[in-house]
């Protein structure tokens, strides 16, 4: 059976996963949460290497997946051209913030104002840099490094979203309230699960990479033979591993909304 595997820091990578299952069904999905080592958002970038190397090797040594999906910006900065480098027989793909969609949306509506938001360790990183060079010369993105937005959303998934998280969540989005922004790119897959906040709480709207990483995936598998269409089979299932906990558990997609 054809299988894939996906690993964040946490559960920041639900919002990806939540596409992939959407795209594959009949495919076997591994997901791990490295909950005993996060956050990643501020730690140095051998630690981040050097655990993704190890997650990489869990899906690759104990469920033997056909593809990995590094569903975490700060991973993908930091490690996937290594990974890629040292498993040259296995697709891996990443996810990095929609910088491209300013010059598009700006054509439609040249007052628009975009920001974008990462963990600051993605934010420090070269291909962070690189990327927002060659896409955003002008400079007209601004760019967040948040501290502990994520550990937030951690928090808020764990023990429930309640009143005293969601001001800590507004707190840390407070310097961004009256700059006017109309668009958030979020650079970060833990803050596509808090983005109806985001959205009602700077009034802007946000723009999540995860649709454009399934689609990207669900074609490398049909190139590769792995699927084929009609996709037919069952959908939302998936086996999650919490490195704080240790074991694989069978979970549905229904539990995982914040
Ligand atoms: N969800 C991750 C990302 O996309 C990491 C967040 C963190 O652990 O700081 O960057």
């Amino acid at each position: 059976m054809t299988s894939i595997g996906l690993f964040d820091s946490g559960i920041g990578g639900f919002s990806v996963l939540k596409e992939t299952l959407k795209l594959l069904p009949g495919v076997k999905t591994y997901y791990i949460s490295d909950d005993a080592h996060a956050p990643y958002g501020d730690k140095s970038e051998d630690y981040i290497l050097e655990r993704s190397q190890v997650l990489t090797k869990m899906l690759l040594e104990e469920k033997k997946v056909d593809l990995i999906v590094v569903a975490c910006n700060t991973a993908t900065a930091v490690a996937i051209a290594e990974l890629r480098k040292v498993y040259p027989q296995i697709p891996f793909v990443g996810i990095e913030p929609y910088l491209n969609i300013q010059k598009r949306y700006h054509s439609d509506d040249p007052h628009r104002r975009f920001v974008v938001l990462t963990t600051a360790r993605t934010g420090k990183s070269e291909k962070f840099k690189k990327l927002k060079e060659m896409l955003d010369p002008d400079h007209k993105i601004d760019h967040y490094g948040m501290e502990r937005l994520a550990t937030l959303i951690e928090d808020a998934y764990y023990n429930g979203m309640n009143q005293n998280l969601k001001e800590e969540i507004e707190k840390d989005l407070l310097p961004l309230k009256e700059k006017n922004y109309t668009h958030v790119i979020l650079g970060c897959t833990h803050y596509p699960l808090i983005s109806s906040l985001i959205e009602s709480y700077l009034k802007v709207e946000c723009i999540n990479p995860a649709p454009y990483v399934a689609l990207r995936v669900q074609n490398l598998l049909l190139e590769a033979g792995k699927i084929h269409l009609p996709l037919v089979g069952k959908q939302g299932d998936f086996s999650f591993l919490s490195t704080q906990e240790g074991s694989w558990k069978e979970m549905n997609e229904k539990e995982f909304s914040l």
